[in-house]
């Protein structure tokens, strides 16, 4: 069976919360810079708001990317958007501002960007979250070039994601090797492995690359890296600065 016949990730290179070396993480700003640079996807990060919005940051508390200071949980959407989410970056970027999900895919699809969504669990929030983010997807993907790929670290994120859709295009995050990736992958239909480059090898590359996955591995800021992991099978890496004419071909070393 293949897996991965919907998702071509082309150049191979995914800019990872946006073109962060640039602009201020998770921004529209950083979205922009990324259109510029030629990407055709980009790598975000959700979570919810005290009152249940979907909203694109990174870090479960405010204080590293916004003036802000205690849990984006405990918050509303009407505060968490008057913060400044870009002075942290570059004072040239104080206009930025904590996006919701909705702003955020409207200006994908206006830049023909496409979306990798990263669902950061939460204990307790997971099916609502879900829930919240499939809601807004189901208003917004016929406008994507490709539809977009959810991927998590959380199992219950991504079981409750299948749930919501036999269709969607699901990444299976790993930060640390797991045995059982197969049987997960399998169960959960995922079309993708993101991995953490660091714990990749030859031999794991393959092992990915026989089941037809695709294999995505973050986050890599090295060209010679790069190459070395499409030398292995891998189809794209997520990176903070590498840029796409350095990528547009897989090069082997
Ligand atoms: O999705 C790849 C990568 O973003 C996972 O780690 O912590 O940067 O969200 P993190
Ligand atoms: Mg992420």
């Amino acid at each position: 069976m293949r897996h991965s016949a919907n998702l071509h990730i082309v150049p191979p290179i995914i800019a990872h919360r946006g073109a962060n070396h640039l602009a201020p993480e998770n921004t529209l700003a950083a979205f922009l810079k990324a259109s510029e640079l030629g990407f055709t996807w980009v790598e975000f990060d959700v979570m919810l708001s005290k009152d249940a919005e979907v909203v694109v940051i990174h870090d479960e508390e405010l204080s590293r990317t916004t003036n802000g200071v205690g849990a984006v949980i405990d918050y509303p959407l009407s505060y968490l958007e008057t913060l400044d989410a870009g002075s942290w970056f570059d004072s040239r970027f104080s206009y930025s501002r904590i996006s919701t999900l909705q702003t955020v895919l409207s200006f994908l699809y206006q830049h023909k960007l496409s979306a990798n969504i990263e669902i950061k669990g939460l204990q307790g929030c997971n099916e609502l979250v879900v829930e919240k983010v499939f809601a807004i997807l189901n208003k917004h993907t016929q406008h994507f070039m490709s539809p977009p790929l959810i991927s998590s670290f959380s199992l219950p994120v991504l079981q409750l994601a299948r749930q919501k859709s036999a269709d969607i295009m699901l990444g299976f995050l790993m930060d640390e090797w797991m045995l059982d990736w197969e049987t997960q992958c399998d169960q959960l239909q995922c079309v993708a492995v993101n991995m953490n480059h660091q714990i990749l090898n030859r031999e794991r590359a393959e092992a990915i690359k026989v089941t037809g996955r695709q294999l995505l591995a973050y986050t890599v800021n090295d060209l010679s890296r790069a190459q070395q992991l499409y030398s292995w099978g891998v189809d794209a890496v997520f990176s903070d600065c590498l840029l796409p004419e350095q990528l547009s071909k897989k090069s082997k070393v």
